[in-house]
């Protein structure tokens, strides 16, 4: 996947890990939608969550990326949107395996508890990885509604 439109977000605790994440999606020439936050003020990460999640489940963007301080608050807000399958990645390994396994169309990323080459890692990881399909995957993601 090399192209589209990745919607992203962040509370205030990932606005700088954000703009590192939309310079690396815009030279893999993605087109990225930012729907903030832009400053360090205190916001609420379901919000974010949320917005991320609409676009994805909408059909604005292809996939999303969310970040909050562990990563939970907001994959869990993301993932409340029908359609939305966000997962919390920590390494290259579950960020992969998010892809292969769940085709999961968000990534939800926690700055207090990844460190910032290990994030764009596992950007990386979670951007050049597909789906690998085959009956019991596509099964249990069916059953995920
Ligand atoms: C905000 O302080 C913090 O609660 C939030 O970034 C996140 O970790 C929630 O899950």
């Amino acid at each position: 996947m090399s192209e589209g439109t990745i919607a992203i977000a962040s509370d205030h605790a990932g606005p700088s890990l954000k703009e590192e994440f939309k310079a690396d999606l815009e030279k893999r020439g993605f087109t990225v939608l930012d729907l903030g936050t832009h400053g360090d003020e205190s916001v609420d990460y379901p919000d974010y969550g949320k917005a991320v999640g609409e676009a994805v489940a909408s059909g604005k963007a292809e996939r999303g990326v969310v970040i909050c301080g562990t990563g939970i608050g907001i994959s869990i807000a993301a993932n409340r949107i029908p359609g939305v399958r966000a997962a919390v990645v920590h390494d290259v390994t579950s960020a992969k395996l998010a892809r292969e396994h769940n085709d999961a169309n968000v990534m939800a990323l926690g700055v207090r508890v990844v460190g910032p080459e290990v994030a764009m890692d596992c950007l990386d990881a979670f951007f050049t990885t597909e789906f690998s399909g085959g009956e019991r995957h596509v099964r249990r993601i069916g059953k995920l509604g």
